[in-house]
């Protein structure tokens, strides 16, 4: 646990986003934090669908995390879909990415699904690749309605 805060703390450091729901609450325990994770999978995660989380582990170090959204809903749809990944900003650049979808879609979660959406801005070139890698098919380019980003619409069929 403290390893993967860590992350999150190298992320901020780099000005990137960390949502309330990657870490515990004030006063939570680690371990009701991770059960609390483990809960959503089969109930309902901060996007409103049951969503599964898995860490990247590198010995004891926690270089990413990857989350798999059970269903879309109109929102996941249109920006988010089924799958979401951060990969540690000190262990960038190492086929991390990469390899965690790739175990992700070798996973029940994401076999039962078959069909997977991502979305992705097309500026973040290191995420379009690393969908591209796992077979992700590029639908359609649109600024998200509501959101208002350009946004690519990716979706890899699984098995
Ligand atoms: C997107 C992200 C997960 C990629 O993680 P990563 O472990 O560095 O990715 P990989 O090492 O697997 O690289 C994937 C591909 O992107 C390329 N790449 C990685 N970083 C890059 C960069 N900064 N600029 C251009 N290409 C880059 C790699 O060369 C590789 O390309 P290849 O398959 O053609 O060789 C990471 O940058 C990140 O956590 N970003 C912030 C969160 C985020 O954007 N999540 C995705 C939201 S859609």
């Amino acid at each position: 646990m403290p390893s993967y805060l860590g992350s999150l703390e190298e992320m901020r450091q780099v000005g990137e986003t960390v949502w309330p729901g990657w870490m515990p609450k004030d006063g939570e325990s680690h371990v009701d934090f991770v059960e609390g994770l483990a809960r959503e999978a089969r109930e309902l995660g901060p996007t409103g669908v049951p969503t599964s989380t898995w860490w990247g582990v590198d010995g004891e170090v926690v270089v990413g995390r990857i989350v798999v959204r059970h269903r879309l809903t109109e929102k996941l749809r249109v920006f988010g879909g089924h799958v979401s990944y951060e990969v540690r900003p000190s262990r960038r650049r190492q086929g991390l990415a990469t390899g965690m979808l790739r175990l992700l879609l070798e996973e029940a979660e994401a076999r039962e699904l078959g069909r997977l959406s991502l979305t992705c801005s097309p500026d973040n070139l290191a995420s379009n690749r690393t969908i591209l890698a796992n077979g992700g098919v590029l639908e359609r380019s649109a600024i998200a309605e509501g959101v208002g980003r350009m946004t690519n619409y990716y979706w890899i069929l699984v098995g």
